[in-house]
């Protein structure tokens, strides 16, 4: 039955119905039958996509420590699902193992003194869990960490996540592995300078949604998504490859719509911008914009074939047109000023100056301490 016969249905229905159960149970149904949320629950004010069914934790935990483990430590927050964290102290932690968090997890970075809070030497996992959202905080691996199978942030084969405003830096395997994740908003955050094998982030299963992204000075996975995907707004500054899908035989479904790419030093091959991109995938591509010129001005021009996917001529996801408000050079204006955790620090400041270069600085390295900034080219917090 199409949408109209029931509505028409329910009119009739409605006319003569007499009870309040029954007017329930018509709404009810009425909204279940036209895909609508009953309830809008949302990660918080502002969260877009597939990670902001997350609700996080509700019992509040106060970090007090930079320690690395003990009483009140970050370590110590995220050891007990169903906290909503908070941060009485700023600056880096600096980490000697692997943090696991819970599921049922929220860490509110935004509510740590300035110059804000991060972690620095080893990798945050979120492996296995579910519902958690992470804003406001820096995750950066670095050369401090000897485990070169570990990544910066690891969401492997978990659900319902949103990052959010994070920074994620110096990343050995990924800066963020997402493997078997579902359910994933990675929004408004910094992505760059992986070292390793110096990728951004690699997702299958999803659905996800990238939004309003800054992904600077990695070779390639920015992000590799095998699963149905929603590229919004996201700016991609001095690339080997982009967006890839490396070539799986998955059949994925993609809306990739007011992005910015950006050619810089690196850059060999402005055109794998879309790379891998092989014809099980469909694409629903607008909007989207190259500048390959690297001549210091933002200058770009349609970039709307994504690969040899199959052409969509409307979205795959209803939602994505409405995610899409900024124009790429709009998206461009907004990620420069926003993306990442705020305040800023020395390391996003670092980031952000070389893509206002527009393709004349930038770097992908293998030492963070190349970077020149102090504290080992951690910048200091
Ligand atoms: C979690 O803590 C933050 C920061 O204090 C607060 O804004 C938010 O409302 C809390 N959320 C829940 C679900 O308790
Ligand atoms: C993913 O989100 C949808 C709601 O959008 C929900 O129905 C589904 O259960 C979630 N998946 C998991 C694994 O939680």
């Amino acid at each position: 039955m199409n949408t109209s016969a029931r509505l028409l249905r329910y009119e009739r229905i409605l006319d003569s119905s007499r009870t309040m159960a029954q007017l329930m149970y018509l709404l009810v149904s009425l909204f279940l039958s036209l895909g609508l949320p009953l309830v809008s629950a949302l990660a918080f004010p502002g969260a877009v996509g597939f990670g902001s069914v997350a609700t996080g934790g509700t019992t509040p935990f106060v970090v007090t420590s930079l320690a690395d483990s003990g009483t009140g430590t970050f370590r110590d927050a995220v050891s007990v699902s169903g906290r909503n964290i908070t941060f009485a102290v700023s600056g880096y932690i600096n980490l000697a193992s692997p943090v696991s968090l819970s599921s049922s997890i929220t860490v509110n970075g935004q509510t740590a003194p300035s110059p804000g809070v991060g972690i620095m030497g080893r990798e945050i996992s979120a492996s296995d869990k579910s519902n958690i959202i992470i804003r406001n905080f820096r995750m950066r691996q670095g050369n401090l960490d000897s485990d070169t199978g570990k990544s910066a942030f690891n969401m492997g084969h978990a659900s319902n996540v949103i990052l959010d405003h994070c920074s994620v830096e110096y990343g050995v395997w990924d800066s963020i592995d997402a493997v078997g994740a579902v359910n994933v908003t990675v929004s408004n955050s910094i992505i760059a300078l992986p070292i390793g094998q110096q990728f951004g982030a690699h997702l299958e299963t999803g659905p996800v949604t990238w939004y309003r992204n800054l992904w600077v000075s990695a070779h390639n996975r920015q992000p590799l998504t095998k699963a149905n995907s929603q590229y919004i707004n996201n700016v991609v500054y001095n690339y080997q490859a982009a967006y890839t899908v490396a070539n799986t035989g998955g059949l994925f479904s993609h809306d990739i719509i007011n992005n910015y790419f950006i050619a810089g030093p690196s850059t060999t091959s402005a055109n794998d911008d879309y790379f891998q991109i092989n014809t099980n995938q469909k694409a629903f591509a607008s909007g989207n914009l190259l500048d390959s010129n690297k001549d210091g001005v933002l200058n770009g021009v349609a970039a709307n074939t994504i690969g040899s996917a199959v052409v969509l001529t409307s979205p795959w996801n209803p939602t994505s047109q409405g995610l899409a408000t900024l124009s790429a050079a709009a998206a461009y204006a907004s990620v420069i000023a926003t993306a990442g955790a705020s305040p800023r620090d020395q390391v996003d400041a670092f980031v952000v100056s070389t893509v206002q270069s527009l393709g004349k600085t930038g770097a992908i390295i293998t030492n963070q301490a190349s970077t020149g900034l102090g504290n080992n080219g951690y910048g200091t917090l």
